[in-house]
């Protein structure tokens, strides 16, 4: 792991273009360290200067007589690979370089970056930026950074590619009084990026939950295996920006088609347990539930509301995000119903009525978070004339501390009445919003990182042991002739080198070989013509079915060539396959798409010539990809219920299934030349699976 130490708590700080100049960035960047209370030695470096904020400058980083842990730079672009040069002779290791104009202004900034990447890695450098704002840590403390403000203390570790975002969320925490543990700009991540500050702020005792805003990943495959860790320490949220389907397009089989650009991202971080935050708003809210609120043990929600609408919402909320509603015990029912008014509601959701004050919302708080039922806490409030908020924010805040295992959050609901005690709740860590729908979402959020946490600690990646010489043997052979693309029989042959059951295929190039490889099979046979340039067989009179006879294939396999000619002219043909009739079963579809961040991504669903318009599948990553996730994958379609058996069908071979998509992920991670590869129909029976119609494609 990087250590990253020094970047956040240096013993000594050079800011190299440290200025006198109010307004301007150097003179920011020193100011600010000053008043974050650094207690360190600061060295502001300037050609020009004696003495920069009561500091005594140096002309030259290489004249400061004590060794320093951090340069922050902001000379122009033009003066930044020499002044990184000396840098590295002087001895820094970490460098926080402010200046724009490299990578994120063209080809030149782009080569100018790369240059300055060639000087740190020269010295054993590690560097923040350039093009950001800079970072700050509370807890050090040190604000090495020109915004204009530096965050409050707190527990949330937050990263941001964009610089401007610092900006705004840093001044917006500070009216809301959100606290920060550590605050990086992540510039143009030349060098450190989003990975190396999440594995920092995994093992930082200072962070609690770890919240960002990225725009990409830099490395798909690192970021998967330093992400999963990570996640079973603390939360993680992130917000991803660039969700466009470009790109999908291109792609010519069903998973590429399927799998937007953004797919590869939302599987990568489902599977990884970071939570993906849609909004700026969500992105705040979980950080907010996360940095106050305990772990729950579980998904059950008890309701306390004084008016019956906004109860019945938040449960509608609680049902849409796949949480529960408790069941209380007989004891506490009885408890509610003896001590509350007779026209209250004494289930989830507790409705203390309309004219309920504090007294009867303490009663009701209390009984039901000592129900072992309950997991999670909502406290709904509407402003009458006989509670007065404030007196209820008050007997919140006491329950909270008497239960401090399970979540407790508010939704106070009105204006003037009770903005005074919504603060008041959010002074105290108990979350508080002006409706139900975000609270409950962020108990969702708790919910989902306590789910993950507790299934995928003990998961191990999937392995088999395949024939992979047998398969590169097959892919030189495709090489060989000339194609990228596999036939057919070829595809079929790879995958029973993976322990995948395929019908059994060959290739014939005369009517007689035909009929040869059929009786040497067994009747009924399929044939199909081979072609790397047919995708839709079917259309171009390309297949014949249940083919009963030598001189039925024979003549089967002079109409296939005749059709295929009558539709398409002159395409490329390698013969035609003959297929053993397989008996019918479930048509399901494992695919795979390579992702350029993430590398091999597959995809299960529903199979058949349906596949696009009904869209039922489910994504995971081969990387890492345990059976217990595979099993998940499965359980996310629609197929599964069928394939559970339904309406009195037999149940399909489930395990075989899971084996099937374990073994192609292996196939698939163990050969990085396979571009794309599509089994549809995988056929799933009572017993067992065979696949039908098999596609891959190689790198050339
Ligand atoms: N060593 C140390 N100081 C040097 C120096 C050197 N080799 N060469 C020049 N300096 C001094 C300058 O004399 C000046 O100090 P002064 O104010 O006393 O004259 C200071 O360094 C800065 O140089 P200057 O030429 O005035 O540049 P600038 O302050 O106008 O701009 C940047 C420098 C880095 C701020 C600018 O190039 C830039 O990149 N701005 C955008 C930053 C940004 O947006 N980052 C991304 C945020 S998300």
């Amino acid at each position: 792991m990087v250590q990253l130490e020094k970047l956040f708590n240096p013993a000594s700080v050079a800011v190299i273009g440290a200025s006198r100049t109010p307004g301007k960035i150097g003179y920011a960047i020193v100011n600010n360290i000053i008043s974050s209370g650094y207690r360190g030695n600061l060295y502001p470096i300037n050609p020009r200067e004696e003495e920069i904020l009561g500091k005594k400058c140096y002309k030259r980083v290489g004249d400061v007589p004590e060794k320093i842990d951090l340069a922050v730079i902001s000379v122009p672009a033009a003066l930044v690979l020499g002044v990184a040069e000396e840098c590295g002779q002087a001895g820094i290791k970490n460098l926080v370089v402010i200046t724009a104009g490299f990578k994120e202004v063209g080809k030149e900034g782009a080569a100018l970056e790369e240059e300055l990447i060639a000087v740190t890695k020269k010295y054993g450098m590690r560097m923040l930026g350039p093009n950001c704002l800079g970072l700050m840590d509370t807890h050090t403390p040190i604000n090495a950074s020109f915004a204009a403000n530096s965050p409050l203390r707190g527990e949330i570790a937050f990263l941001s590619q964009s610089g401007a975002l610092c900006a705004s969320i840093l001044d917006w925490s500070l009216e809301k009084g959100l606290g920060f543990s550590k605050f990086v700009s992540l510039g143009n991540k030349a060098d450190l990026n989003e990975v190396d500050f999440i594995a920092d702020a995994a093992e930082d005792p200072y962070s609690k939950v770890i919240v960002g805003y990225i725009e990409n990943v830099v490395d798909g495959q690192r970021f998967v295996e330093v992400a999963r860790e990570a996640s079973l320490k603390k939360p993680i949220i992130l917000i991803k920006s660039g969700t466009s389907k470009a790109g999908a397009q291109a792609a010519s089989s069903h998973t590429g088609a399927l799998a937007g650009s953004d797919q590869a991202y939302e599987t990568a971080f489902k599977q990884t347990g970071v939570l993906r935050a849609r909004s700026m708003e969500e992105l705040f809210n979980l950080a907010i539930a996360f940095a106050t609120q305990p772990i729950p043990r579980g998904d059950r929600v008890a309701i306390v509301t004084n008016s019956g609408g906004p109860g019945i919402i938040a449960t509608d909320n609680v049902e849409h995000h796949e949480l529960k509603i408790a069941r209380f015990t007989k004891e506490t029912v009885e408890k509610l119903r003896k001590n509350l008014p007779p026209e209250a509601n004494v289930y989830d959701p507790v409705d203390v009525i309309g004219d309920a004050d504090d007294r009867r919302y303490a009663f009701a708080l209390n009984t039901v978070l000592a129900d072992p039922g309950v997991d999670n806490l909502l406290v709904l409030l509407t402003p009458t004339a006989t509670l007065d908020p404030l007196k209820v924010a008050d007997v919140i805040i006491d329950v909270r501390n008497k239960f401090p295992e399970k979540p407790v959050v508010a939704a106070f609901m009105g204006g003037t009445k009770v903005v005074e005690a919504s603060e008041k709740l959010s002074r105290n860590k108990i979350p508080c919003f002006p409706f139900p729908e975000p609270a409950i979402a962020s108990l969702a959020g708790l919910v989902r990182y306590n789910r993950h946490r507790t299934t995928a600690k003990n998961e191990k990646e999937y392995t088999f042991k395949g024939s992979p010489d047998r398969v590169k043997e097959v892919f030189q052979r495709v090489r060989g002739n000339g194609r990228v693309v596999l036939l057919g029989s070829e595809g079929a042959e790879v995958l029973t080198h993976y322990g995948v059951p395929a019908a059994p295929i060959k290739l014939a190039k005369t009517p007689e070989e035909a009929a040869q490889l059929a009786g040497a099979m067994g009747y009924p046979v399929v044939l199909k013509v081979a072609s790397p340039k047919i995708l839709h067989k079917t259309d171009v009179g390309g297949v014949r079915l249940n083919l009963a006879t030598a001189q039925e294939v024979e003549k089967a396999f002079v109409d296939i060539l005749d059709n295929v000619h009558h539709y398409l002219g002159n395409v490329e043909i390698c013969g035609v396959e003959v297929q053993k009739m397989v008996p019918r079963g479930r048509e399901l579809i494992i695919g795979m798409k390579r992702d350029v961040q993430f590398g091999p991504l597959l995809m299960f669903g529903l199979g058949g010539i349906y596949v696009n318009l009904l869209k039922d599948v489910s994504f995971r990553l081969a990387q890492g990809l345990s059976q217990a996730e595979i099993e998940r994958m499965l359980r996310e379609t629609k197929a599964f219920t069928l394939l559970k058996g339904f309406r009195g069908d037999e149940p399909a071979d489930i395990p075989a299934i899971v084996e099937t998509v374990g073994r192609v992920a292996q196939l698939v991670r163990d050969f990085p030349e396979i571009t794309e590869l599509d089994i549809n129909p995988l056929l799933a029976y009572k017993e067992g699976v065979s696949a039908l119609d098999v596609k891959i494609t190689i790198a050339s």
